[in-house]
């Protein structure tokens, strides 16, 4: 399978910047302003060799963190209130499970390892891993030296007065947290107008000039594994849901199968089935976790992580038919369903079968709050969903017999 590399970079950006957002209150678009960042430094340093190599570093920047929901998860119970207190030394945690993410990415173009791992590594030693500059890769540094920056200064608006901030900021740490050539090159940049273009409406144009184009190329089971990486991120974001994505993933590949589907195109329902709640990660945790029943506005809130879903995986070149499978797992044969109200005549055999298998993955998985439900009654309910106009009978009865 081919699909438009940049694209799915800053779509997953869009995503991951959500977390971030939640997290640590980073503003919007800061994996992309990291990755233009880390892109100028490295350019002015005259330490980036080709395009493969800005590929490399922009992959790695909007995947920094990518880690987060999987690390508040485990270590933090899902709190975000008690992550967000998290300490210095803590920091590590995260590096190392990004690390693992990263190693599963379709990457076999160029050298990923230890990039995300030393994001957080300081110049003299007082990071994460106490890793000195001259022990640090210069892509980490280029990482660490943007990352830090923009979250603390937010780069998306700069005027005279916040740049020299950023000036004073950026002295003060030079030789402590920053290696001095990185501080010195951003130093030289700030005298730029080209940073002005890291605002919000003009970022993703920038870095479409800065990023090298091109697309990447998976073969079956690198697909299995880029999905499967993100389904992880999505399912951390709520400890309810732990094994839902990764769950619909799999019966979607085993369906494929039983239908006769090739290799290629059962990886392509198993990553339809990985990202179909990938706009989960939009949507407030607040409202994902909340115990009570939800007030028609959060029904509603939460209805939207399917439109979002669509608009982050639709913004990717090639990747057209996935896209409708996964956003429209909420429609239902009878136009009731959510987010368009597309009816039968518009519904695809694979959309119905995500549609159903969603249903069937919710009610037959364990949550905190609930014990799996038995494949007989599970069925019992889709069958009258079925019966009642809503889902493909056929496509019912097909699971029956697959999934007992
Ligand atoms: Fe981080
Ligand atoms: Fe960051
Ligand atoms: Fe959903
Ligand atoms: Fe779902």
């Amino acid at each position: 399978m081919n699909f438009d590399f940049d694209g799915v970079l800053l779509a997953l950006s869009f995503a991951l910047d959500c977390v971030e957002h939640d997290l640590l209150g980073v503003e919007t678009n800061h994996g992309k302003r990291v990755a233009a960042l880390a892109i100028l430094i490295g350019d002015r340093l005259g330490a980036i060799s080709d395009g493969g190599d800005k590929q490399l570093l922009s992959a790695c920047s909007v995947m920094h963190d990518c880690a987060l929901t999987e690390y508040v998860s485990e270590e933090f119970g899902g709190s975000f209130e008690r992550a967000a207190k998290m300490l210095p030394s803590d920091m590590g945690k995260h590096c190392i499970m990004g690390e693992e993410i990263m190693q599963l990415l379709p990457f076999q173009y160029f050298d990923v390892k230890n990039v995300v791992l030393y994001h957080h590594e300081n110049a003299d030693g007082s990071g994460a891993f106490g890793k000195k500059a001259e022990e640090i890769p210069q892509k980490e540094r280029l990482i660490q030296m943007a990352d830090t920056v923009d979250a603390a200064f937010d780069t998306s608006s700069l005027n005279d007065a916040k740049i020299q901030e950023i000036r004073e900021y950026i002295c003060k740490y030079s030789g402590e947290f920053f290696a001095k050539s990185e501080a010195d090159a951003l130093l030289s940049l700030l005298d730029d107008d080209i940073l002005s273009r890291l605002a919000n409406d003009n970022i993703d144009a920038f870095l479409n000039e800065l990023l090298p184009g091109g697309n990447i190329s998976c073969t079956p089971p690198q697909l299995v594994d880029f999905a499967s990486a993100f389904a992880k991120i999505i399912d951390y974001k709520s400890h309810f849901t732990r094994n839902h994505s990764i769950g619909i993933a799999q019966k979607a590949m085993k369906m494929a199968r039983f239908y006769g589907a090739d290799e290629e195109l059962a990886a392509e329902l198993y990553f339809a089935g990985a990202l179909h709640d990938i706009g989960k990660l939009v949507v407030d945790r607040a409202v994902l976790e909340k115990p009570d029943k939800l007030n028609a506005g959060e029904y509603l809130h939460i209805q939207k992580h399917a439109y979002y879903t669509h608009k982050i995986l639709s913004q990717v070149k090639g990747l057209e038919e996935i896209t409708k499978w996964a956003s429209h797992h909420h429609e239902k044969l009878d136009g009731t369903g959510y987010p368009f109200g597309l009816k039968a005549n518009q519904l695809g055999k694979w959309e119905r079968l995500l549609a159903c298998l969603d249903i069937y993955q919710a009610l037959t998985e364990e949550r905190p709050y609930k014990a799996s439900m038995p494949h007989d009654k599970a069925m019992e309910i889709l069958n009258d969903m079925s019966k009642s106009g809503k889902l493909d009978a056929q496509i019912v009865e097909d699971i029956d017999k697959v999934l007992a």
